[in-house]
């Protein structure tokens, strides 16, 4: 690609098939900076690629969730292995970002600024957590991660209803259950500067699900669905195994749950 393009979907393209990580950092804080001056097109220009032709860099070795080895926060090895895991979740989420906007075309221009901003939000947060992850003497890469955060990716790659519920209304929304404790441990550890940037993810990303739950429920009225039956059918289709609680309520009510949906996820609780 030309690096200079200021077309969103081939500057998606690039960073989908191109495992290369300064470059997708800068490339997608530069469309945030064409998306800010009004000069970024919209235009889809070329084919949508396969999912399976998604190009991740060489380092980490991606594992099977059950071969990650589990290590204690209690040691400084525990606390590195934490901030590696939650670089890769961060990582991922700059792709699960490219990929709503690249592979699903025809949507309003505020679809694709919403989400090229969670791009380079996810970005900064991935920027974030290697700084922590310094700390301790690693960089991104340096220790095996979790294969299975792009599995839902793959699944719902042709169904956009299912993308919006299953990974920001159900992955990135189980991040808000669990990022207060998380904050909390390290406010104990008296670790201002990683309480700092906890904090900061966690407030982003309650605006990253609150979009999700909006444009779910923009594209089930568009199809003529009710958004809560929806959700629910969609979680118990693509959802493998039950989720997991408890479950952050009041911040999933501003991130756009309803107590009819949260009820329901309490029922099927583990
Ligand atoms: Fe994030
Ligand atoms: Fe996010």
């Amino acid at each position: 690609m030309d690096c200079s393009s200021n077309n969103l979907f081939l500057i998606a393209e690039h960073c989908l098939f191109n495992g290369d990580i300064a470059q997708k950092l800068s490339l997608t804080h530069s469309a945030k900076q064409l998306l800010d001056q009004q000069r970024l097109s919209f235009e889809s220009l070329t084919p949508v690629q396969s999912i399976a032709n998604t190009c991740f860099p060489e380092k980490p070795q991606l594992l099977l969730p059950r071969a990650m080895p589990r290590r204690s926060m209690d040691s400084d090895e525990g606390k590195a292995a934490f901030f590696h895991a939650l670089a890769h979740i961060e990582f991922v989420a700059i792709y699960l970002a490219w990929d709503i906007i690249y592979r699903f075309r025809g949507l309003p221009v505020a679809f694709y600024s919403d989400w090229l901003t969670i791009a380079d939000e996810e970005a900064q947060h991935f920027a974030l957590i290697c700084q922590c992850l310094q700390q301790y003497g690693l960089t991104y890469g340096d220790l095996p991660a979790h294969s299975g955060l792009w599995w839902h990716a793959q699944d719902t790659a042709d169904n956009l209803l299912a993308r919006l519920a299953i990974v920001p209304r159900c992955m990135e929304a189980r991040g808000l259950d669990v990022t207060p404790a998380m904050i909390e441990k390290f406010q104990q550890l008296g670790d201002r500067h990683s309480v700092d940037i906890l904090t900061r993810i966690f407030e982003d990303e309650i605006g990253h699900v609150e979009r999700g739950s909006y444009w779910f429920k923009y594209w089930a009225a568009q199809q003529g669905l009710d958004s809560e039956q929806a959700y629910k059918t969609l979680l118990l289709s693509f959802y493998k195994g039950k989720p997991k609680g408890p479950f952050n309520r009041e911040v999933r009510i501003i991130a756009g749950f309803s107590t009819n949906e949260l009820d329901w996820l309490e029922e099927r609780l583990l």
